[in-house]
């Protein structure tokens, strides 16, 4: 079975990084983040237009961490206590011990390896505290830095899924890749 006891919430630390939980006063620094084009662009949701549509998510975030459907981490830069992004694991399956992974990260701060750590983090938890077996993400072809992201965490390139995911009402083909548990115990 998966340990999905997220109470008290699992904040976890790197060393520049504090994910934490997304509270209601982030709300500014959340909607810089989801209001960019760029940031959508491969993703479900359309780019933000109002502080509102933030403290839906963030609500939203609350309530699926109250199902234990979905955790969501705000990642937050230690330097300047801001919000620079978000990552999450949902889609758990009870048996089979696992689990997908999603992030997004403010452009401005792209290219510095943030997701790169935040997610080793993430892995780190899934892995050891929660007891997964199998942590995976879907990319939509041609979002080559989040492939290269998950490269960079030893996540296997497993092959193309056709029409999985409804990406702004367009059913879109998406990569998987993965990494197991086994995998992780050898390079870590
Ligand atoms: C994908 C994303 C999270 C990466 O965040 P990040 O903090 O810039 O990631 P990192 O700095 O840890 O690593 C990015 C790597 O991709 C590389 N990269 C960036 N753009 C690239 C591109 N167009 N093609 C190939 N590689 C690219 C970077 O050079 C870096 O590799 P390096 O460390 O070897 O130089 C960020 O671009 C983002 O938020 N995108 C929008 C949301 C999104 O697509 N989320 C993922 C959904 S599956």
């Amino acid at each position: 079975m998966i340990n999905k006891s997220f109470v008290p919430f699992p904040t976890l630390e790197t060393n520049r990084l504090l994910l934490r939980l997304v509270e209601d006063s982030d709300v500014e620094q959340l909607y810089e983040v989801l209001s960019d084009a760029e940031v959508a662009k491969f993703d479900y949701f359309h780019p933000l237009t109002s502080i509102e549509q933030a403290l839906k998510f963030i609500a939203r975030f609350k309530n699926e961490l109250e199902e234990n459907e979905e955790i969501t981490w705000g990642i937050i830069l230690k330097e300047t206590n801001q919000l620079i992004g978000t990552c999450n694991m949902g889609s758990f399956d009870d048996g089979a011990r696992r689990a997908e992974i999603g992030y997004d990260i403010a452009q401005s701060k792209w290219g510095k390896g943030y997701a790169t750590e935040a997610l080793g983090a993430v892995i780190e938890y899934g892995f050891t505290t929660m007891n997964l077996n199998r942590i995976e993400a879907t990319i939509t072809p041609g979002n080559d830095a989040s492939v290269k992201v998950l490269k960079k965490l030893n996540f296997v390139h497993e092959g193309i899924v056709r029409e999985r995911d409804l990406i702004k009402g367009k059913l879109e083909d998406g990569i998987m890749m993965s990494i197991l548990k086994r995998d992780y115990e050898i390079i870590k």
